[in-house]
């Protein structure tokens, strides 16, 4: 389970248990995966995450929704909005969502996650048919007119600093496995194509 960047440093070993990644997958019936959606703040990640959710449910398929404001309540909720504070943020999530693939569930994250390298930093911890990476591309004027926490507003008025696409960058990805234009796609078809690139890459 842990790759080569990751021998121990703190006289820590890996210890393997009797029950296997494949045991569980074969127990749930589908691969683990992450499937990391990225895209600006409004721009439809979260919506779309729950309505993929919804439908792998249904279909009898073990997966959990990772939002970048609930995760921050909790297990990020010591981190801000520096570069570094994001890059610890994303690194975080990654870990946790390996441990997901490992445990044999689906991994639905739904961060910002602005930073190619950090994106890069994640899919190097798995493995190619184990990380989706879905770009939800939005005009930030309609993620703005969207927006019902007035984020963008304050944002602009220099109430909240280093806000992605106003005082912070956005680095689009440069090869996701689909891009979601969500200014033309309804979330459920958006949910849909997900789920047909799943299938195609047998995680489903
Ligand atoms: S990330 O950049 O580290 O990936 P994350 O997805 O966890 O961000 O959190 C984004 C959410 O935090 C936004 O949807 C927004 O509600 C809130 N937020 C608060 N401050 C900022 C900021 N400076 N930039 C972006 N989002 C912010």
């Amino acid at each position: 389970m842990p790759n080569k960047k990751q021998s121990a440093n703190n006289n820590c070993t890996w210890f393997n248990g009797f029950v296997t990644r494949e045991n569980r997958e074969k127990l749930h019936n589908h691969k683990g995966a992450v499937v990391w959606f990225t895209g600006l703040s409004a721009s439809g990640k979260s919506t779309i995450s729950h309505h993929l959710e919804k439908r792998l449910f249904e279909k009898g398929c073990s997966t959990y929704v990772f939002d970048g404001d609930n995760v921050r309540h909790g297990l990020c909720s010591d981190l801000e909005f520096s570069k570094a504070d994001r890059t610890e943020n994303i690194r975080r999530i990654g870990e946790m969502a390996r441990l997901f693939i490992d445990a044999g569930i689906i991994a639905i994250t739904a961060f910002i996650s602005p930073y190619q390298k950090d994106r890069e930093q994640i899919r190097s911890l798995v493995s190619d048919n184990q990380f989706l990476e879905i770009y939800v591309k939005c005009p930030i004027d309609i993620c703005e007119n969207r927006d019902q926490k007035g984020i963008y507003a304050k944002a602009k008025s220099g109430i909240i600093k280093e806000f992605t696409g106003i005082s912070a960058p956005y680095e689009p990805p440069g090869n996701p496995n689909i891009v979601i234009r969500s200014d033309e796609l309804s979330p459920v078809e958006a949910a849909k194509r997900v789920m047909s690139l799943m299938e195609q890459k047998e995680i489903i």
